[in-house]
């Protein structure tokens, strides 16, 4: 069965709550199996999952950009879903939202890439534009917000005032890259982020690691409630 939807989450402990309220089960990747992403699929829909999977020098997740590009091409080429549900945690502006609270993304800016030279610097800040309606919203039902993503957990003095004259609400190191790559093929991306730490208070690993439990079952509690909702619109999609 040709996948409509697969979600691509880059730490396994992101994925399990949904591969578990979903009901998915392993499937071998179509990929070169050297390559470090997992695959699940669910039995009878057409939806699929993927985790950047684990780094071979040190074993942990491979969470940023890199591993985020690299799963986005190898889902294009050998998936061709109609659509990339990006799934899992990221930080949030204390006065924007709450810890636990699940957001759909409008726009992924990226705030790292500073290339003060004629012409790049659009390239470099972005942002990716991404598929976040209201009506998604409300199936998902959740609000929307702008992200911005990076390679640190961390946020700079500099990168605060980026996310203040950009309206940043939450902060991760996967979306804007994932819709960058995901473009050329016109695959469309849709993504849910759950608040996990407040990246304007200091220590945002320690609240990382306090609420990621309760944001990950928020967020398996969205995908579930929305997936029937986004499937029908790539159904429809695909028909048309
Ligand atoms: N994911 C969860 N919290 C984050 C943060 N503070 N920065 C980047 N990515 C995150």
């Amino acid at each position: 069965m040709r996948t409509l939807v697969t979600i691509l989450c880059a730490m396994r402990p992101e994925a399990d709550p949904i591969i578990g309220a979903l009901g998915l089960e392993p499937h071998e990747p179509a990929w070169d199996p050297h390559l470090p992403m997992r695959c699940w699929r669910h039995p009878s829909q057409p939806v699929s999952l993927v985790i950047n999977g684990a780094d071979r020098r040190t074993g942990v997740d491979l969470i940023g950009t890199t591993p985020a590009t690299l799963a986005t091409h190898a889902i294009v080429q050998h998936m061709r879903p109609a659509t990339i549900l990006v799934a899992g945690a990221a930080g949030g502006h204390s006065g924007r939202t709450a810890i636990g609270r699940v957001h759909l993304v409008d726009r992924a800016f990226h705030h790292d890439r500073r290339i003060p030279l004629p012409g790049f610097e659009a390239y470099g800040m972005g942002p990716e534009p991404m598929h976040g309606t209201p009506d998604l919203a409300s199936a998902f039902g959740v609000g929307i917000a702008t992200i911005s993503t990076g390679n640190s957990l961390d946020t700079l003095p500099g990168e605060m005032d980026f996310f203040e004259r950009h309206g940043v609400t939450l902060k991760d190191m996967e979306t804007a890259s994932i819709a960058w790559t995901a473009a050329h093929s016109g695959t469309k991306v849709v993504a849910l982020r759950s608040v996990t730490d407040f990246f304007d208070q200091p220590t945002p690993e320690h609240q990382f690691l306090a609420n990621f439990d309760t944001a990950v079952t928020n967020l398996a509690a969205s995908v579930a409630r929305g997936l029937p909702a986004l499937l029908d619109s790539c159904g429809s999609h695909a028909r048309a």
